[in-house]
């Protein structure tokens, strides 16, 4: 038996923030095992990212004709029967219905390049750039939330971080810091919600 926290990280695409989980829990960083990585894309480089490291895979996308209910169920009961203790959503794109959510009550966690209540959705960071120049923020930054319900990157916030926009930064630049934030919180985040630092009811 292992006493490590069993963890299914869903993506959709690169997959630098599974990459960040990968290596925090080789470098003995991260009480956890990786179970199965599952993407709604099949040609999603973070699926190559685990496969180097012997990870369990599985592309499941919504196929047409297919609703959302059943998709979702499907994927609930999927990934129910890894017994995962946290699911994290690291860049999964597609919004999640309580028919998956309702199989792990407070156990999905998601990543968001801005800060609780800012520029929910797609292009987080190209956004905030935007209102930067505009003059309507100096600094944008990052969460890690609870994910309830169908609400886009919104529910119970377990931490966030600032990401400083300086007067040289280039969208590239911003996106780099922002990404390197967040790789550093979310392995914090898990940590501390593994050791229970976090409290999260059952
Ligand atoms: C991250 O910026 C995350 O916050 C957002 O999607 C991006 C995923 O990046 N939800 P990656 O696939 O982990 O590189």
């Amino acid at each position: 038996m292992s006493d490590k926290a069993r963890l299914v990280v869903m993506i959709s695409g690169n997959g630098s923030n599974l990459q960040a989980i990968i290596d925090a829990v080789e470098a003995g960083a991260l009480p956890a095992q990786i179970v199965c990585v599952v993407s709604n894309k099949a040609k999603a480089y973070g699926l190559v990212r685990a496969e180097k490291h012997q990870i369990p895979t599985a592309v499941l996308s919504r196929k047409k004709g297919v609703s959302r209910a059943v998709y979702d169920a499907e994927l609930g009961h999927f990934v129910a029967n890894f017994q995962p203790d946290w699911v994290v959503l690291a860049g999964w794109m597609l919004v999640l219905s309580l028919e998956f959510l309702r199989f792990f009550p407070n156990r999905v966690i998601n990543l968001h390049p801005a800060l609780p209540g800012q520029f929910p959705g797609t292009h987080a960071i190209e956004r905030a750039f935007a209102a930067y120049q505009r003059g309507e923020l100096s600094q944008t930054g990052i969460m890690v939330h609870l994910v309830p319900d169908e609400g886009i990157d919104d529910g119970p916030v377990l931490a966030t971080r600032t990401v400083p926009i300086l007067p040289h930064d280039t969208l590239d630049s911003l996106e780099e810091r922002t990404h390197a934030t967040e790789h550093q919180l979310l392995v914090d985040v898990l940590r501390r919600l593994i050791q229970g630092v976090i409290d999260v009811p059952l």
